[in-house]
């Protein structure tokens, strides 16, 4: 699909969000629904693995599953702005040398990346136009298990949705907000040999975690 959606997406994050996005977590620790994805990948047991987080903004879910299930990690991330936060904290956590870090489009890089054990996307897929083409793309990347967060797909948020994609359009800014159809999510993994085995709902994110059965 013909899209600028690294530029795009680099425009949308800028570099005082991930500072003070970077701030919080060092106060308070990952957020609610990245606290389900930690939770449900630490649930399968796993050691040593290797992880692939997408869109992993200043890198909570490695900074994270680095101490414990991680040997070491991918994050590509289409925010340069955030990748830099997230290498900064990962040094000062001593993870550097664990991780690669790829400032990219996942789905223009995913042909030249490894498998790996784990896949993350926390809170990515609403960022993105096409998600059959990156949730296919992290699937076909996954060896074991695959976690994301969505939005909720409420007519509340369809509406909201909306509003803050006019509000961008009124602005003048390329980057819109998505609210995929869940259940063809579901389908797409499922075609792709995966099995949803845990799902959890805050109040504006979901959060599933998917096994390779195949
Ligand atoms: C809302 S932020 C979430 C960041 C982090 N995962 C979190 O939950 O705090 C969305 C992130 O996904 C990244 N992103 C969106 N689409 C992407 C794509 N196709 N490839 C790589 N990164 C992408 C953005 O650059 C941004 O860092």
């Amino acid at each position: 699909m013909p899209c600028n959606c690294c530029e795009i997406t680099d425009n949308a994050f800028s570099e005082a969000e991930a500072r003070s996005e970077l701030k919080n977590y060092r106060r308070r620790g990952p957020a609610n629904q990245t606290n389900l994805i930690l939770n449900a990948i630490r649930s399968l047991g796993l050691k040593n693995a290797d992880l692939l987080d997408i869109g992993g903004g200043i890198g909570v879910i490695h900074h994270e599953l680095l101490n414990d299930v991680a040997r070491e990690a991918t994050h590509v991330d289409a925010s340069f702005a955030y990748l830099k936060e997230a290498e900064a904290e990962a040094a000062r956590r001593g993870h550097g040398e664990r991780i690669r870090f790829i400032h990219a489009d996942f789905t223009d890089v995913a042909s030249e990346l490894p498998k790996a054990d784990i896949v993350t996307l926390d809170r990515v897929v609403c960022c993105y136009p096409d998600f059959r083409r990156l949730l296919k793309a992290a699937a076909e990347h996954s060896r074991e298990a695959l976690a994301f967060t969505y939005p909720r797909e409420t007519g509340y948020f369809r509406i909201g949705f909306k509003i803050l994609n006019l509000f961008q359009l009124l602005r003048k800014v390329p980057f819109r907000v998505f609210l995929h159809p869940i259940i063809e999510m579901d389908l797409l993994l499922q075609r792709e040999g995966f099995e949803r085995v845990v799902l959890h709902r805050l109040f504006v994110w979901e959060m599933a975690l998917y096994k390779r059965t195949v």
